[in-house]
């Protein structure tokens, strides 16, 4: 398998390439931390990826976007499956006082997606074949008064999901939607502990062997 991961040194992606790595997958990896990037190539190189390439990137750049995809495709050739996991949890108090503050957690969070979607689907459509997801979130389903800036920017993007994959679907290209609940990674550090609907991201290590983004 080519496994194209965007956002790559999220807690949760980290989980997933492991996964993919231990099956002795192609990786290709963009994220904009250099350090945390070479950490994560050379322990899933360990954990028997067949190959570990990287770009490092500012994904709320979309100008980038294009060349980023071809690096990928040069490194790798037809990508069989595409993680974007990139996102940002907004600081719902200083967006209520900046509308700078809530486009910037909507470039982030929406925009920079839906700019790599337009190119991925394209790409993917004239394929015919390949599987696309992105980690949206519960917090798109309603707008709640603690995180509505978060969570308009998810459900948007659930949406935008909802109608490619009605798309994409008469091209044999799937399109997933991944909505977590609650987890337990450096975004929701300040969050106070104690949910009961917290779950840890170890738990993706359960699921070996029945992968969703396996076509
Ligand atoms: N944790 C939860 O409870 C939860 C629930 C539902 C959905 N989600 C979603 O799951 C996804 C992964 O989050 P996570 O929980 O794994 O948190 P995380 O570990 O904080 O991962 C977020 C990642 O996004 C990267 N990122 C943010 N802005 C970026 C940008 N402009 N360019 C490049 N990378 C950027 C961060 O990079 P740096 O490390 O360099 O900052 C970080 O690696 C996110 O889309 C999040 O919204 C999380």
């Amino acid at each position: 398998m080519k496994i194209l991961i965007i956002g790559a040194t999220s807690a949760i992606a980290m989980e997933v390439a492991k996964l993919y790595a231990s099956d002795g997958a192609e990786l290709f990896l963009i994220a904009r931390n250099d350090t945390r990037l070479d950490a994560l190539k050379a322990d899933l190189v360990v954990r028997g990826a067949g190959r570990v390439a990287a770009a490092v990137a500012d994904l709320s750049d979309c100008t980038k976007h294009d060349a980023l995809l071809a690096e990928a495709e040069h490194a790798l050739g037809p990508i069989d499956i595409v993680l974007i996991a990139h996102g940002t949890l907004s600081d719902q108090a200083k967006c209520q006082q900046s509308f700078a503050a809530t486009a910037v957690e909507f470039q982030t969070n929406f925009l920079s997606i839906v700019s790599l979607l337009t190119l991925l689907a394209n790409r993917f459509e004239a394929r015919r074949a390949g599987t696309i997801a992105v980690i949206s979130s519960v917090a798109g389903d309603r707008g709640r008064q603690s995180n509505y800036v978060y969570g308009a920017a998810k459900g948007a993007i659930s949406i935008f999901l909802e109608g490619l994959r009605n798309r994409l679907h008469h091209a044999g290209v799937h399109v997933v939607t991944i909505k977590p609940g609650f987890v337990d990674t450096p975004m929701t550090q300040n969050i106070k502990k104690g949910s009961t609907f917290r779950a840890t991201n170890r738990r993706c290590s359960r699921y070996r062997g029945c992968n969703p983004l396996t076509p």
